[in-house]
């Protein structure tokens, strides 16, 4: 049977102190931004799962093609008997990595700030893989992780590009404390987005069906709920562009009309110019070299590099030194 244990690091609700934080100090600004971690409630988190389906959304069918092919190397790589995956999500493509590191892993340890998401990834986990431990952490990746005891060597996933939802500096720390996590032998396995042409991108961000913008306005549904503001989705479009001298997606919400959001549990009335955006989101692109360039400064050397066709999702190991 398989054993499932949930650790709850993190607040729920409206007593998140780093939403009211990230709120008062993001819509205060200028720029206005809000970090991308708050898209993440049951319905952002299903949205997201939405997104990973539409023709226009390469990213994941394309690191799933990659994994599924090179999940014998990895577990032969890395013979992992703890895995630890940080923003697990829906743990989908995760099984493929799951069943090639069977029956020598012992523990998975999903991490996400997502309850809902990852009590539904063990619930399919707990059907396919019996006997597997899995110990899911709510918990903020970028806020110094503990782990639970469990037996080396491991492996850190860090799948979907989701590296590239934070900025250059936030990168550096967050692969610090990541390494920090690791013993020498001990292994990260990184998904990152690559550079590739601008209407690929665009699109990837922009669906024809709407469920981006659905998951961007989701986070306006997030501060309605958790903090009484009152925004409308329809107040705001949904915008993505390529920045090219950053070479990232960068996902906004623009205001309409010119309007003021009161949101009373911070005590702010917020006035938004028409035309004006708060940021949502980068999506950051990368190149092997990047990679490789990133690890090396948080004391991680790469050592597989694998990547699609068309070169547009790379995945890479690389081990503690
Ligand atoms: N790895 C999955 C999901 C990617 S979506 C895949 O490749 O498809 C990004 C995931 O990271 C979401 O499940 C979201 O809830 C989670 N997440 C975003 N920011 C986070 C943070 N700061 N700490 C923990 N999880 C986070
Ligand atoms: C989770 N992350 C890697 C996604 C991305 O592509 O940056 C989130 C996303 N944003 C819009 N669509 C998907």
């Amino acid at each position: 049977m398989t054993r499932f244990q949930l650790t709850r690091t993190l607040p729920a609700g409206t007593a998140d102190a780093d939403l009211r934080a990230d709120v008062l100090a993001g819509l205060t600004r200028t720029p206005k931004e809000l970090p991308p971690k708050w898209f993440y409630d049951a319905r952002g988190s299903e949205l997201f799962e939405e997104i990973t389906r539409l023709p226009e959304y390469y990213p994941t069918r394309t690191e799933r093609a990659i994994l599924r092919e090179r999940a014998g190397e990895i577990a032969e790589a890395t013979r992992a008997r703890t895995l630890v995956e940080l923003g697990s999500g829906s743990s989908e493509k995760t099984r493929h990595l799951l069943h090639a590191l069977r029956p020598g892993l012992e523990d998975y340890v999903p991490v996400d700030v997502s309850e809902s998401a990852l009590t539904g990834a063990a619930e399919a986990l707990t059907a396919e893989l019996p006997g597997l431990r899995v110990h899911a952490l709510v918990a903020d990746f970028t806020r110094g992780l503990l782990l639970p005891e469990t037996a080396g060597p491991r492996l850190v996933a860090f799948l979907g590009g989701t590296l590239g939802n934070l900025l250059p500096a936030q990168r550096a720390e967050f692969l610090r404390s990541v390494r920090a996590l690791m013993e020498p032998g001990d292994a990260l396995l990184l998904g990152t987005d690559l550079v590739k042409d601008e209407a690929t991108l665009v699109a990837a961000y922009d669906d024809a069906a709407g469920v981006t913008a659905a998951f961007n306005k989701n986070v306006l549904a997030v501060l309605a709920r958790e903090l009484g503001a009152d925004v409308h989705p329809d107040d705001f479009d949904h915008v993505a562009r390529w920045d090219r001298e950053h070479e990232w997606i960068e996902m906004r919400l623009r205001a309409r009309h010119a309007l003021t959001v009161k949101i009373p549990e911070l005590g702010i009335a917020v006035p938004f110019a028409a035309g004006e955006d708060v940021r949502t989101e980068v999506s950051a692109k990368f190149r092997q070299e990047g990679v490789r360039t990133e690890l090396a400064a948080a004391g991680l050397a790469l050592s597989r590099w694998w990547t699609d066709e068309q070169g547009w999702f790379g995945l890479s190991l690389s081990t503690a030194v």
